[in-house]
């Protein structure tokens, strides 16, 4: 997630504005750069990489200015470059952003067409220009600021410098984060606490559609549409530690928190309501290419191989086309037939996954398409894809994937109602009720999250103790099951395994006794029926039943010793609800075993070696 810093005072803004990004790097970011108004000018320094780079380019290049803005960009349009890298100039006007601008495309043709140049391929250059455009028409900065927002669809934190008024930054937003910090000589504003902390406790937390001017002394605040708000400042007595992760004990609680808003940002301007189908222009693959696919091989490995067992079920049931989930590092080395007619799709939060990478690429020798879904823009496998779908989860910090996994998941969903939708697989109704049910997931996770956290954290100590737990799912919740059970060994160090509920009485079933949990999902889809008879088999057996059922349920919920409720959705949108309490009860477990659950040992975040 991009990290915004602003500064107005009477101090050298560059050193502090660097220190506040400083602040912001457990964010993530890919480029950097700052931007000072010096002697009616506006100067800039940016560079890709580490704040190292940044601070290397401003010891050769110092800016020297009291008034300025700093931005650590994690990109979502337009790959890591200097010069997508924020600050984005146009004329007077320089600005940062977090976020993203859902109709840029449209309103860059619009600038286009009026004669304003694009340097970059961001969304936030758009802006940018739309404010320039503003102050052009001779409206002052906060006017111009204004009347830009009311053209943008999308989410964002912006800071605004112009060389016409250089004693102020203007910020605003919209969804994404902004916090201003106020003392008595100068007004800062940042993405998040921790880049203010050591220059005032004093804050003031932007509210959506609101704008403020910021100068050295004062600040004012007002509605987007021009209403004075009054609001008092906040103190805030976080430790810095704290703050980063925004009173979470650790990120993994926090990006599973985090999962309602990565889900939005992943659907955003993709889902396709109105005609029930999926935006997927950015994809590159016209109706014709979707009409010559033969079979669909998906690539991936671990949390994200989980993902593609699902999108496999979605790609057969949507499309009517063959889908196999493959290991990529069981894909490799066995001459696999694979060639012309196959669509590879390659999943990966990093994108650098060496054996995933290996796979996609030798599926691209042998003459598969390569389609690449992957969190990190310009990151390895995309690069060598044919085409690119990118999820839009923000940086995942806890080395556990979480809200990546949900991004995932959206993003194979939408592909096979895309690819369903052009080979005349889905019927208008069908796709209306999954596009539809899509759309309201972010809702139906948020409004649980907090009570689930709460009823997992209860439930768990009954069974924190055992050395052994079963997964089990049937149809989409089988790959659940088998994130729940690698969630749970990766951090808390319990040996569990994921299996297909009806596999359990070909093997597993011989493990079970009263010291064992089976932990059973049982969503109402067609295969309720059948995965309660598997309960009913464990429990004869005397095991400890944890359900993850439907809200209500209680026939299910009168046979087990524990239960956790889940909101009602379509039968394809199951599993987008019930990863989420297995998530958290491997995170209750590992937090009540006191392991270091956002680095677990001998794990690391991304894999490049095979
Ligand atoms: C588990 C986890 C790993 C990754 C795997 C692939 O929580 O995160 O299993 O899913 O290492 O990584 P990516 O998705 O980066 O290819």
């Amino acid at each position: 997630m991009c990290g915004i810093v602003g500064y107005v005072g009477d101090e050298q803004a560059a050193p502090i504005l660097l220190d506040g990004l400083r602040r912001l790097e457990y964010r993530g970011y890919d480029s950097a750069g700052v931007a000072v108004h010096d002697d009616g000018r506006i100067e800039l320094v940016r560079a890709v990489g580490k704040l190292r780079n940044l601070e290397k380019a401003l010891t050769e290049n110092p800016l020297t200015g009291t008034v300025g803005v700093g931005h650590t960009r994690w990109a979502t349009h337009g790959r890591p470059s200097e010069i997508n890298a924020h600050p984005h100039i146009a004329g007077p006007i320089a600005v940062v952003h977090n976020g993203i601008i859902e109709n840029h495309l449209e309103l860059r043709q619009e600038l286009e067409a009026d004669g304003f140049g694009m340097s970059s391929d961001t969304d936030t250059e758009i802006v940018a220009h739309l404010v320039h455009r503003e102050t052009k028409a001779g409206r002052d900065l906060l006017d111009a600021v204004r009347r830009a927002l009311a053209q943008v669809e999308g989410t964002y934190a912006i800071a605004v410098l112009s060389t016409e008024q250089v004693d102020r930054v203007i910020v605003a937003k919209n969804a994404s984060p902004l916090v201003i910090g106020v003392s008595r000589e100068a007004m800062y504003c940042a993405s998040d606490i921790p880049a203010l902390l050591p220059y005032t406790d004093e804050m003031l937390f932007l509210e959506d559609d609101e704008i403020a001017v910021l100068e050295a002394t004062r600040f004012s605040l007002s509605t987007l549409e021009g209403a004075p708000v009054e609001r008092e400042t906040q103190r805030i007595s976080w430790s810095p530690v704290m703050a980063e992760k925004a009173g979470y004990k650790h990120f993994m609680l926090k990006e599973i928190f985090e999962q309602p808003r990565a889900l939005e940002d992943t659907l955003r301007g993709r889902l396709d309501r109105e005609s029930a189908d999926v935006n997927a222009l950015e994809i590159g693959l016209t109706d014709e290419d979707a009409k010559k696919i033969e079979r669909v091989v998906l690539l991936a490995c671990g949390t994200s191989h989980h993902a593609t067992v699902a999108g496999r079920y979605w790609i057969e049931e949507l499309t009517g086309l063959q889908a196999i989930a493959e290991l990529a590092s069981e894909f490799r080395g066995r001459d696999a037939v694979i060639g012309e007619g196959d669509l590879v799709i390659a999943v990966s939060q990093s994108g650098e996954t060496i054996d995933t990478l290996m796979a996609a690429r030798e599926a691209k020798q042998k003459g598969a398409k390569v389609l690449a879904i992957a969190n990190v823009i310009g990151s390895a496998i995309p690069r060598m894809a044919d085409a690119s779908f990118y999820t839009h989860a923000g940086p995942e910090i806890g080395v556990a994937s979480t809200k990546c996994f949900m991004a995932q998941l959206a993003n194979l969903l939408m592909f096979s109602i895309w690819l369903g939708r052009r080979r005349g697989a889905v019927d208008d109704a069908q796709a209306t009720e999954i596009v539809e049910g899509l759309a309201r997931v972010p809702h139906l996770i948020e409004e649980r999250l907090q009570s689930t956290h709460e009823s997992i954290k209860d439930l768990m100590r009954t069974f924190a103790d055992a050395h052994d737990v079963l997964f089990l799912g049937r149809g989409l919740s089988f790959p659940m099951a088998l994130e729940g059970a690698l969630k749970l060994k990766e951090i808390s160090y319990v040996h569990a395994e994921g299996y297909a509920a009806g596999e359990m009485k070909h093997g597993p079933i011989a493990l079970l006794d009263a010291h064992v949990p089976v932990i059973v999902l049982l969503p109402r889809d067609r295969h309720y029926d059948r995965s309660l008879s598997n309960l009913q088999e464990a429990r004869a057996r005397e095991a400890k039943i944890i359900a993850i059922t439907v809200e209500g349920d209680s026939q299910a919920q009168a046979l087990c010793d524990a239960f956790v409720e889940i909101a009602p959705t379509h039968e394809a949108l199951t599993p987008f609800v019930s990863v989420v309490p297995l998530q958290l009860y491997a995170y209750c477990v590992a937090d009540h075993k006191g392991t270091d659950v956002d680095q677990p040992r001998n794990l690391a975040k991304t894999v490049t070696v095979e």
